[in-house]
């Protein structure tokens, strides 16, 4: 007789096709049984590494993104640049496939607006790839908070500050227009972001941010945006969020939650990369009799901690996992079109602010066409190849257009070669 179990195993994978094979390939590894998912093509211009990657996975191979959309399958994973994700996504959805996009939905705000638009019309599943929320110590501060246990959230503090070295920074950015060259400092925002918003479910209402300037940071690279920002959040309950990153020297990926009756936190230092822990602690007048003051322990993970460990990378794992659940369930993901455009609208409008001395911009409710449809023109946006869409486009640094150092980009031109990038 067959069970319910059984019946589960029957069902058909979802059918997925990756585009970019850079950290696409972390989303082609994961599209396995474990999710339910099955990698059926891949795409990318650069046809060398496109060529390797189709050989490794054994799936069809394109280099036209509008080919690759013909091909049979139900969804698509967008891990081609940071700032061109909207226009891929739009299209996909209009040739009737669910979307998972990588760390940014939108652009500009304009690009914002239309996407939210495209997903309601065409009525499939749309997520926001955004890992960070899926740590284990994110996750257990999801279930702290959801059981209450430190009331409601009203400061939180979110860093992902991720340095790398020159020479490794540049390996990762041929070209002299390449994103993330050009990135203003804000923008890379969600990883620290997204991790509050799942755990607290509030909403940004209004930005304010700095960045900071120091060519010093880049002086050996053809990055030409700033290397940090803090970015602060007023939220939908009257909480204050303060995100903090970019590739300032010093790595940081951390958070902390404060609530009406206690506080939480990843705690700091090299941990989060070994074991980890998580720390919960409450005033004496906040505390249940018996209740101890502090308590530090490693989280496990909430649920199914077999299948994450046997992943291997929790985070390409809990993505996967959560978009092919919202697949399947036609029931939108945490991470679903508004929390996105949402969270990566944060990160313009705290351009806009930085540029503005910090002053407050608003961040539309994109769930409302009454308070989205006044940023429908709204092409704002400094990356070379927006140039054209509107007057007067920003620079990526609030020291202006500045310009790499000429150390700089005769190094990064010599190992673009190297590489057989044939563009500027
Ligand atoms: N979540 C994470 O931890 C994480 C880590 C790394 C990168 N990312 C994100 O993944 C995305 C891709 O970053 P990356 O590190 O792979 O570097 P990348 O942006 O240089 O790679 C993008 C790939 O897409 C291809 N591509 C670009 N335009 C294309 C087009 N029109 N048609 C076909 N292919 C095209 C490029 O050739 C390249 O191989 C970015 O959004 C980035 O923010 C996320």
């Amino acid at each position: 007789m067959a069970t319910k179990k059984n019946k589960t195993r029957k069902q058909k994978p979802i059918r997925v096709g990756v585009i970019g094979v850079g950290r696409g390939s972390s989303f082609a590894s994961g599209a396995t049984d474990l999710v339910g998912m099955k990698l059926v093509a891949l795409c990318d211009t650069w046809e060398k590494k496109l060529a390797e990657a189709g050989k490794r996975y054994d799936v069809a191979t394109y280099t036209d993104y509008d080919k690759f959309l013909e091909h049979d399958m139900d969804a698509v994973i967008l891990a081609n640049y940071f700032h061109e994700h909207a226009p891929f996504a739009i299209k996909a959805l209009a040739a009737g496939k669910h979307v998972m996009s990588e760390t940014s939905c939108n652009a500009t705000l304009a690009e914002g607006v239309a996407l939210c638009r495209a997903v309601e019309k065409s009525g499939k599943t749309y997520m926001l790839a955004e890992n960070y929320p899926y740590t284990r110590f994110h996750l257990e501060m999801r279930r702290l908070y959801g059981a209450g246990e430190i009331g409601e959230v009203t400061y939180a503090e979110g860093e992902y500050n991720h340095p790398m070295a020159p020479q490794d920074r540049v390996d990762i950015s041929a070209g002299r227009n390449h994103w993330r060259n050009w990135i203003p400092s804000t923008y890379y925002c969600t990883h620290a972001l997204a991790p509050l918003m799942m755990i607290t479910e509030r909403m940004p209402l209004k930005v304010n941010g700095l960045s900071i300037a120091c060519r010093e940071v880049d002086a050996k690279t053809a990055r030409v945006g700033d290397p940090g920002s803090v970015i602060l959040c007023q939220m939908d309950n009257g909480a204050v969020f303060r995100i903090f990153g970019l590739l300032l020297p010093g790595h940081s990926n951390w958070s902390r939650v404060h609530g009406t009756k206690g506080a939480m936190e990843i705690t700091r230092g090299p941990s989060y990369f070994g074991p980890g822990q998580v720390r919960v602690w409450h005033d004496h007048w906040l505390r249940a009799p018996g209740q101890p003051a502090e308590r530090t322990y490693v989280p496990d993970w909430p649920e199914h901690g077999d299948l994450a460990s046997r992943a291997g990378h929790g985070g390409a794992f809990w993505t996967n996992f959560a978009f092919a659940n919202a697949i399947r369930s036609a029931i939108p993901p945490f991470l679903d079109i508004y929390h996105g455009v949402a969270m990566s609208s944060v990160g313009i409008l705290a351009w806009k602010s930085a540029l503005a001395d910090g002053a407050p911009f608003e961040v539309p409710d994109f769930r409302r066409e009454e308070s989205r449809k006044p940023f429908e023109n709204d092409h704002w946006s400094p990356f070379p190849s927006h140039a054209t869409l509107a007057p007067n486009q920003p620079p990526p640094s609030i020291q202006g257009f500045v310009k790499p150092t000429r150390a700089g980009m005769q190094n990064a031109r010599k190992t673009w070669k190297a590489q057989g990038y044939t563009g500027e």
